[in-house]
């Protein structure tokens, strides 16, 4: 990452704070933005070195647009966009749902990422080079794992990230999406303890219901993947989603002890017969 201009936006906490706190021990020049100002400067501030912070609601385009300007400005070009920032918003059963919620949360999570990616590309089409990085979510990509309208809108995240892709390589822009399993971070604390500074409870809370035994996902996990879809190493890889979640979407059960997911192996007979009844014998 040496020598190059990243900016992290949602950077003050959970999977962009280390995201951006990764990146520049790699090298980077990192700019963080959000809405939690205290934090985000006092995160750039442990940070050191050319690491910034500044005042960006990625739900306003003004805001947006002066986040890419504040990079060109602060290190004279923009090589890594990571639109992160993000929020779990409406909730509930679908004959439930508040139409506001709706708009809001659509608007946190993915008219930001649409922003993020047009004003990127405003500043990385003339360099003929970037790195653009969104993150969407397992709930993005398998059916049951989150609220409907953060389901919604990471599965956008998605779509969109092709899509932008598909054009973007025309000026040698890569575009891809890390979609993160259930990570220790301050937004899940929040959503389990109440308290978004609760991460050893979370933690504890997330230890029996992992489906990769012995391992709990963290912000660095997802910092990892970010690093490297970011960095020239994964220089012929674009449209792409990562998805970093300790095998959830595989199938796996959490909880599981091993063995007994077995439910093929247990069944094993029965099995071989299904669909052979026509066959001769
Ligand atoms: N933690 C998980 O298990 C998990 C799983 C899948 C996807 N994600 C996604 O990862 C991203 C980061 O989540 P996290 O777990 O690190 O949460 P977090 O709450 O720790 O961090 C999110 C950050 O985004 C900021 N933010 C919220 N709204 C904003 C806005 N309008 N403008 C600018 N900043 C804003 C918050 O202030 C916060 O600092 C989100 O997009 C989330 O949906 C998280």
């Amino acid at each position: 990452m040496a020598g190059k201009a990243a900016v992290v936006t949602g950077g003050a906490s959970g999977l962009g704070e280390a995201t951006a706190r990764l990146m520049a021990a790699e090298g980077a020049q990192v700019l963080l933005a959000d809405i939690q100002d205290e934090r985000g400067a006092a995160v750039a501030a442990a940070i050191g070195g050319e690491a910034v912070y500044q005042h960006c609601d990625v739900t306003s385009e003004d805001e947006v647009a002066a986040l890419v300007d504040g990079a060109v400005a602060a290190f004279g070009r923009l090589d890594v966009m990571v639109n992160n920032a993000g929020i779990i918003g409406a909730h509930g059963a679908i004959d439930e749902v508040d139409l506001a919620e709706y708009e809001f949360t659509m608007s946190v999570l993915l008219r930001s990422v649409l922003l993020g990616c047009k004003h990127a590309a405003r500043v990385m089409k003339p360099q003929h080079s970037g790195a653009i990085v969104n993150t969407t979510s397992v709930a993005g990509v398998q059916g049951g794992l989150g609220p409907h309208v953060y389901a919604a809108a990471k599965s956008g995240v998605i779509g969109l990230t092709r899509n932008v892709a598909a054009e973007l390589g025309a000026w040698s822009i890569r575009v891809n999406a890390i979609a993160p399993g259930k990570m220790v971070t301050p937004m899940n604390a929040a959503a389990l303890v109440g308290d978004p500074d609760a991460l050893e409870e979370t933690y504890a809370a997330f230890a029996d219901r992992t489906a990769l035994r012995g391992r709990i996902g963290v912000a660095d996990d997802i910092a990892q993947a970010a690093l490297w879809l970011a960095s020239d190493e994964a220089g012929f890889v674009s449209g792409h989603t990562l998805v970093v979640d300790g095998g959830l979407t595989t199938g796996s059960r959490e909880a599981v002890a091993p063995g007994e997911h077995g439910r093929w192996a247990a069944r094993r007979d029965l099995a071989r017969e299904g669909g052979r009844s026509g066959l001769p014998t």
